[in-house]
């Protein structure tokens, strides 16, 4: 049996093993935007999961960038030193096809507050809280900090703030590097209508809306090879009427595929406190529609967890690649276990220090028999 969904395919020159991505996961752990060893045991643990391609985690282009004390940064040396360490570590386990991205960040005025598991809100002033700035002085709602407006020096700023980030992440390797344009951060803040509410060249139609997320992906696609692929997350829908529509998610897809950005991850959400209608698959069809009205290569996010879910996404021609966050938190081993599932073992290896774990090789009658339990090594 053959399987879409562990079939190879590229995004821009990089290739893939498999359609399996490991979606950007914030893991609010590094000191000053430094990795540490909490970095090094989760990467080296998605290093040998199988995907084809793991992102890493949003990563601030400016200390100020941050969501919060805890996100990833490469805004200095010690920054991009210490990513160093863990991706030499991350890249020795894994097989030699997996490749490697980067999501790079700046939170504007969702930056400034709690992890999640401290609460999720705007720092309090004994929590060394800092100045938001955000395309309008608008809070992201009620007990969030208010942003200052970004004048045409800040966005000069933060937009060579991603192109160092850029650079800094190609001097590390990376095969991609992502701009989080999603989730309510800044670049989504400039998108999109609910935080973009003032008159000038950057506000008003799509177009004006759209200027300085396309400055910024065109800065950044200049400043890094051709070799290194460019992406963007962008959101498919704001679900709110007054926000950004998937019919607008396509003309941003397209502009980005003229300026030469390889692929799309379409996401939703994240910059107006409304019920999301959250089930299975519940972004599948924005990523959809994105890919079949702008060709640009797609990938789909959003409760995809079945194997059997997952492949029907790539075989349908829905999307060209999925990514999977908490699945791969709860179940590191779910790119193994979908590949037995879906007949591809052949495509993905047990690292043979593992190898005696399979299913396969494990058959339980056996095992229910005491004298053909397996023998100690
Ligand atoms: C703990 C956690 C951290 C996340 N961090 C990021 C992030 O850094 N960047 C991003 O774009 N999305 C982030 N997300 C969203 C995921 O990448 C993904 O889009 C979302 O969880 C839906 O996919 P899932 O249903 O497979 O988890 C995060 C999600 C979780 C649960």
């Amino acid at each position: 049996m053959s399987s879409a969904l562990f079939s190879p395919t590229a995004v821009g020159l990089t290739q893939l093993p498999n359609r399996i991505v490991v979606s950007p996961i914030c893991q609010y752990s590094a000191d000053d935007g430094c990795a540490n060893d909490w970095h090094l045991m989760h990467l080296m643990q998605l290093g040998i999961s199988g995907a084809g391609l793991i992102v890493l985690e949003a990563t601030a282009i400016e200390r100020h960038a941050r969501i919060t004390h805890g996100c990833l940064g490469l805004y200095s040396d010690a920054n991009e030193a210490a990513l160093a360490r863990v991706m030499v570590a991350g890249r020795r386990v894994a097989s030699q096809e997996t490749r490697w991205g980067i999501q790079i960040n700046h939170a504007g005025r969702k930056a400034s507050a709690q992890r999640p598991w401290e609460g999720r809100v705007a720092l309090s002033g004994s929590e060394d809280p800092w100045q938001t700035e955000g395309r309008s002085a608008l809070r992201a709602g009620d007990g969030w900090h208010t942003p200052t407006e970004m004048t045409l020096d800040a966005m000069a700023r933060v937009r060579e703030g991603f192109v160092a980030a850029a650079r800094r992440a190609q001097r590390l390797g990376f095969d991609v590097v992502e701009i989080h344009a999603a989730h309510g951060y800044l670049i989504h803040q400039f998108l999109s209508p609910v935080a973009n509410q003032r008159k000038d060249d950057y506000d008003g139609s799509l177009e004006n809306r759209m200027r300085f997320p396309l400055e910024v992906a065109k800065a950044v696609r200049e400043a890094i090879s051709r070799s290194v692929s460019l992406g963007l997350r962008i959101t498919g829908s704001d679900w709110i009427a007054e926000g950004i529509s998937v019919a607008e998610a396509v003309v941003v897809a397209s502009a980005l595929k003229a300026l030469g950005a390889d692929y799309v991850c379409v996401s939703s959400g994240g910059i107006a406190n409304v019920r999301i209608p959250v089930g299975p698959g519940y972004q599948v069809p924005f990523a959809a529609e994105v890919k079949t009205r702008t060709g640009i290569h797609t990938c789909a996010v959003g409760m995809i967890v079945e194997p059997e879910q997952a492949e029907s996404i790539i075989s349908d021609g829905r999307s060209d690649t999925v990514a999977l966050a908490r699945a791969l938190l709860d179940n590191p081993r779910w790119v193994w276990h979908a590949a037995e599932k879906l007949g591809a073992e052949g495509s993905i290896k047990y690292p043979p220090q593992y190898e005696r774990s399979k299913r396969s090789l494990w058959p339980g009658a056996q095992l229910a028999r005491p004298d053909a339990m397996p023998t100690a090594p």
